[in-house]
Formats: structure tokens, sequence, C-alpha cells
């Protein structure tokens, strides 16, 4: 079971990395090429905000589930880098929730022009954060495995 376990954090987070990768590369891209997203970048990244929102949720679900069965080890040195990595993790899944909610609530909701720039606004920013807090928690994911101890059967 816990190893079962340990297989789908690493496919969602592997998936998360690339769904990511494809949310940052199709805005950011865009922005740098022609100011704002459109065309084949912005159907690009509707598609990829499919799969995140799908995940995210999954990922809220498993990580936290794994982290407590895979049990720490309590050495001294481990407990700092173990206390980022999951101070890394929530500040993860807050930014992306906000990054879900802002576009989310634009779509079902009349919030005018000045409200509907605040969310874009907002949703750019927590992007920003979702991206630069899944790189370091992606490292400190590899960086602390050697504190893991290997679940057992
Ligand atoms: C890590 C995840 C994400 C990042 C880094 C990201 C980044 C961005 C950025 C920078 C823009 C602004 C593009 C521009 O100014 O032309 C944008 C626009 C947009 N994003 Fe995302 N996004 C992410 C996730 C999502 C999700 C989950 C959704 C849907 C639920 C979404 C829906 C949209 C839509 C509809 C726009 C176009 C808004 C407009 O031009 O009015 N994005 N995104």
């Amino acid at each position: 079971m816990k190893r079962w376990l340990s297989l789908l954090v690493i496919v969602v987070g592997v998936l998360l990395i690339l769904t990511t990768a494809v949310l940052a590369t199709t805005a950011w891209g865009s922005i740098l090429r022609i100011g704002h997203m459109g065309s084949d970048a912005l159907i690009a990244h509707m598609a990829a905000s499919g799969v995140f929102v799908t995940l995210v949720p999954i990922a809220a679900i498993i990580i936290p589930r794994w982290a407590r069965r895979n049990r720490f080890s309590a050495a001294d040195s481990a407990r700092g880098p173990l206390r980022l990595a999951g101070l890394l993790f929530w500040l993860w899944l807050a930014a992306s929730w906000i990054t879900m909610a802002t576009m989310l609530s634009s779509m079902v909701q009349n919030l005018g022009t000045t409200g509907l720039i605040t969310m874009l606004s907002i949703h750019r920013w927590s992007g920003a954060i979702t991206v630069i807090t899944l790189v370091l928690l992606t490292v400190a994911g590899i960086a602390t495995r050697r504190w893991r101890e290997v679940p057992a059967e």
C-alpha cells in the first residue's frame, strides 16, 4: 500500500511539473513575444489548466498522507530541511488554489471590467508563486530523500 502511494505521488508530481511547465511557457512565452496570451497559446493554456485543476486536489489529499506514512527520521539535522519542505508544500498549495480561483471566479461571476483585470493581475502573481514554490519543492524533495525511511512492505 505504501509503495503504491509513493508511486502515485511520483506520477502526480511529474504530471504537475509537466502541466505547470506548459501553463508557464504558454503564458509568459506569449507575454514576452506579443505582450499577451492568445490563439494557440491560450488553447494550450486552457487544456493544461484542466489537467492542473484535476491534479491539485489529488496532490492535496495524497501528499500529506504520503508524508505521514513515510515516517521521517527524527535526526536533528533533518528537522529543519523537512519542515522547510512541508512549508513549501503548503505555500505551493495556497498559491495553486488562488491561481485556479481567480480564473474560475472570473468565469462564473459578473465582476465587471475592473474586477476581471484585478483577477488577472492576482492570477499572474499567484501563478508566478506557484511556479517558484513548485521548483523549490522539487529541489527540496530530492535533497531530503536520504532522510526519508524506505517504506516497509
Ligand atoms: C501554474 C499555473 C498557471 C500559471 C503560471 C498561469 C499564468 C498565467 C498568466 C501569466 C496569464 C496572463 C497572460 C496574459 O496576460 O496574456 C494567464 C492567463 C490566463 N490563465 Fe493562467 N496560469 C496558470 C493556471 C491557470 C489555470 C489553472 C487556469 C484555469 C482554471 C488558467 C486560466 C487562464 C486564463 C483563462 C487566462 C487568460 C485571461 C485573460 O487573458 O483574460 N490559468 N495565466
